[in-house]
């Protein structure tokens, strides 16, 4: 992730909320319009996330780069630049359940089940989840869930009422940028209960509310990006958690060849590999 380092949002330790954030990261370009790549003298399109990765060696802006230990498989820690940070942060940098709260995760890919590991990390003592692959709910299962749902059968806000005896959760999270499944952890909450919104949805995306009856509830909605994370001093940190083994993310990795991009992309989108990650022999 790059960021320019100096626009309010930065100069406050929050630069995923940089002014400069989307053109740094999805733009293209550099900040000064210029590319990092060209192919036969023609300029290709380079910088995704400050980086642009399919290569032996990346130009990367010097804020985008987090120094990890060298022992660590460094196939490992692509992941944990943006899905594993996002699902891992938005529990323990943003929402910050106290031991004993209730959290429920919507959509079981990679950064919900980050967020998973990480309630259950920091002593959630229910971690219900939500979503439509049963393979998925299983491996959630085996990382910290303690009660899974399967969204296709019946009422999920009314299903976890039933769970936590009628209250609701203290915590919900959204990983999976569907406004109904929004809407449907706003109304899993308990009375003054957060949702944190980090699945992201097409611009112009809108969500409705009961506000009439909920203005009661005192709940709030919360938009996160990537985990309010400081890539630099919090993977670091994930990494050290999962040399601890606890916080297993390589559960959710499956690595391909690099000439296997087709397929890696194929068994992310059928819901088969929940992180594949691309190897290029050196
Ligand atoms: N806010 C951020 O900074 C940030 C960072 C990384 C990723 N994201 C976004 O987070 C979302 C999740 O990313 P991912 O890599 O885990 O994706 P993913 O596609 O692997 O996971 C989404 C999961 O949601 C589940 N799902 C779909 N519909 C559902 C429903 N109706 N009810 C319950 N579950 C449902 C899917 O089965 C899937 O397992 C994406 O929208 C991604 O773009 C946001
Ligand atoms: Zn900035």
């Amino acid at each position: 992730m790059n960021t320019c380092g100096w626009c309010r949002s930065c100069l406050s330790g929050a630069g995923t909320y940089c002014s400069d954030l989307y053109a740094r990261n999805f733009g293209g370009r550099r900040p000064d319009g210029s590319s990092s790549l060209s192919l036969s003298g023609e300029t290709v399109s380079s910088a995704f996330f400050g980086q642009s990765s399919f290569s032996t060696y990346a130009n990367v802006a010097e804020r985008a780069v987090a120094p990890v230990p060298k022992a660590v498989p460094l196939e490992l820690l692509g992941p944990l630049g943006c899905g594993i940070q996002t699902g891992a942060g938005a529990v323990i940098n943003t929402l910050r359940p106290a031991a004993g709260s209730s959290f429920a995760v919507f959509g079981a890919g990679a950064v919900g089940t980050a967020a998973v590991m990480a309630a259950h990390l920091v002593g959630c003592s229910r971690v219900i989840v939500v979503d439509l692959n049963p393979d998925r709910l299983s491996l959630a299962q085996q990382v910290g869930a303690t009660d899974v749902i399967d969204a296709s059968q019946g009422d999920v806000p009314a299903r976890i009422m039933d769970l936590t005896g009628g209250l609701g959760v203290d915590f919900a999270l959204d990983a999976t940028g569907a406004p109904t499944v929004l809407r449907q952890a706003a109304d899993s909450l308990a009375l003054r209960g957060v949702v944190g919104l980090v699945g992201a949805a097409p611009p112009g995306t809108e969500t409705s509310f009961e506000t009439g009856l909920s203005i009661t509830r005192g709940w709030t909605l919360r938009m996160i990006i990537e985990g309010d994370s400081v890539p630099q001093v919090f993977i670091p940190q994930l990494v050290e958690l999962w040399s601890a083994g606890r916080f297993p993310f390589d559960r959710l990795v499956r690595t391909y060849p690099f000439e296997d991009i087709n397929a890696a992309f194929a068994d992310a989108e059928t819901g088969k590999t929940v992180k594949p990650v691309l190897v290029m022999e050196q």
